[in-house]
C-alpha cells in the first residue's frame, strides 16, 4: 500500500454525514494529494454540524445537483445499505471512482452489477472493508501466511455491543461483515457452506443476535457471533494453528494482537488406551509490534493510490460481492430455521489474487 506524493489533487465527495461519513470526510482531508470538495446529506442537522466543521466545503442535500455542480474525481457513500446501489450507479454513470460503504449493495445482483459498470467506465470500485488496512489484522495475515502458527484450523469472532440498533438490515449485515472480510482474507478462499441462526427479540424480523458458521475447504471452519444485545463491548478473533494460536483483541488500546505458544499433541503411537496421553504445550506468549495508523487513512491511501495506477483494491468490487454472496446466503439460512446453504463457487476472480494482480485499468 503505496502513497506517491506528486501527483494531481484530487477531489473528493462524500455522501452521507451520519455516524461515519464524518470520519471519512477528516481522514481524505488529512491525505496528501486530495481535498474534499463537496458533501452531500439530506438532513439539515447533519448538514449544518458538518458546514460548521468544514467552512470551505460545499455543501448538499441533493446527490444528483451534487453530481451536476461540484466539480469531482471520486465519491464516498456512506449511506444506509438499502441506498448503496442506486447511489453508486448514479455516480458511476457521472463518471466518478466510487468508495462503498460495506456491504457494498442489498444483494449480489445489485453488486454485479455495480462491478460491470465500473469496468465498463474504466473507474475504480473499492468496498470499505476497513479491518483489511488495520494493521492488526495486516500483521495477523502475515504472521499466519509466514506459517507462525502452523496450519490454521479454525477462527473464532465476536463482534457484541448494546445496539446500535439498525432499522433496515439485521446484526449480521451490520457487524459480521468485518469479521467476514477478515476470515476470506486469511483463508484466501471463499466457503463451501454457510449456516446462519439467530433471533429478533426486540424488531419484529430484524435479528439483533447471529451466529454464523462457515466451513472452508481442507475441513477447516469458521464461527462469527454478532449482537446487538450484550452488555460489554467485545470485539474479539481468535485464529487457532496447529502449532500456536492467535488472539486479536480490537478493544485493547496498545496489546491488540498476542502470539499464544500454545498446542495440543496426540502421542503419535500407543499400544492401549491406558497409554494414550495428550500432550499440552505451554510455551510462552508474544506481543507483534504494531505501527499505529489509523486503518480508514490506510485505505483513504489505498482508494486514491489504485484510481492513479489503475491497480485493483484490496478490497475491489469482487470481494464486496464475495461477502453479500455470504451474507445472503446466512439470511437464507435464517429463513430455513439455520441449516446448510452450500455457496456455489465464484464466477468471477479469485479473493486470493494479489494486491494489483488484476487486470489494470488505464490509470487517471
Ligand atoms: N467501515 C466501518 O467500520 C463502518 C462503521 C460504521 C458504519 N459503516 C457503514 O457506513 C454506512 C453508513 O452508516 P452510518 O452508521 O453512518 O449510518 P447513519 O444512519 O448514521 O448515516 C447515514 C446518513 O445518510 C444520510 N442520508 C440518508 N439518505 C440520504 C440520501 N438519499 N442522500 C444523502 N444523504 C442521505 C442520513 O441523513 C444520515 O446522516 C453503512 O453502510 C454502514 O455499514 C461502516
Amino acid at each position: 500500500m503505496s502513497t506517491t506524493e506528486s501527483t494531481p489533487n484530487f477531489r473528493i465527495g462524500v455522501i452521507g454525514c451520519g455516524y461515519w461519513g464524518p470520519n471519512h470526510v477528516r481522514n481524505f482531508n488529512a491525505v496528501s494529494g486530495c481535498t474534499v470538495g463537496a458533501i452531500c446529506d439530506t438532513n439539515d442537522m447533519r448538514l449544518a454540524h458538518m458546514a460548521k466543521l468544514y467552512p470551505d466545503v460545499a455543501i448538499f442535500r441533493d446527490m444528483s445537483t451534487m453530481l451536476a455542480e461540484a466539480d469531482l474525481d471520486a465519491v464516498v457513500i456512506a449511506l444506509p445499505v438499502r441506498l448503496h446501489y442506486s447511489v453508486a450507479k448514479a455516480c458511476l454513470e457521472a463518471g466518478k471512482h466510487v468508495l462503498i460503504e460495506k456491504p457494498m449493495a442489498s444483494s449480489s445482483a445489485e453488486c454485479e452489477e455495480l462491478i460491470s459498470l465500473s469496468e465498463a467506465k474504466g473507474l475504480t470500485l473499492m468496498v470499505g472493508h476497513t479491518f483489511l488496512y488495520s494493521e492488526p489484522v495486516r500483521r495477523i495475515v502475515e504472521i499466519i501466511k509466514q506459517g507462525d502458527i502452523g496450519e490454521l484450523q479454525y477462527i473464532n469472532s465476536q463482534r457484541l455491543n448494546l445496539g446500535l440498533f439498525q432499522t433496515d438490515i439485521n446484526v449480521a449485515w451490520d457487524l459480521a461483515p468485518h469479521d467476514i472480510s477478515i476470515i476470506l482474507q486469511v483463508f484466501g478462499a471463499s466457503p463451501l457452506t454457510v449456516n446462519c441462526q439467530g433471533n429478533a427479540h426486540i424488531t419484529k424480523g430484524i435479528e439483533d443476535v447471529t451466529n454464523i458458521s462457515l466451513s472452508f475447504p481442507d475441513a477447516r471452519f469458521a464461527t462469527v457471533q454478532s449482537s446487538w444485545l450484550e452488555p460489554r463491548k467485545v470485539r474479539q478473533t481468535t485464529f487457532v494453528g496447529s502449532k500456536r494460536m492467535i488472539v486479536y483483541d480490537d478493544l485493547q488500546p496498545l496489546e491488540k494482537v498476542r502470539v499464544y505458544d500454545v498446542r495440543v499433541e496426540r502421542p503419535p503411537h500407543y499400544d492401549s488406551f491406558a497409554e494414550f496421553q495428550y500432550s499440552y504445550h505451554y510455551g510462552d506468549s508474544y506481543i507483534p509490534r504494531l505501527k499505529h495508523e489509523e486503518p480508514l487513512k490506510v485505505q483513504s491511501e489505498h482508494f486514491l493510490d489504485c484510481i492513479r495506477t489503475g491497480n485493483s483494491p484490496i478490497s475491489d468490487g469482487y470481494q464486496g460481492l464475495e461477502l453479500v454472496r455470504i451474507l445472503e446466503s446466512c439470511s437464507q439460512s435464517l429463513g430455513e430455521g439455520g441449516g446448510p446453504i452450500a455457496l456455489a463457487p465464484r464466477i468471477h476472480r479469485n479473493v486470493n489474487d494479489a494486491v494489483g494482480s488484476r487486470e489494470k485499468r488505464k490509470p487517471a
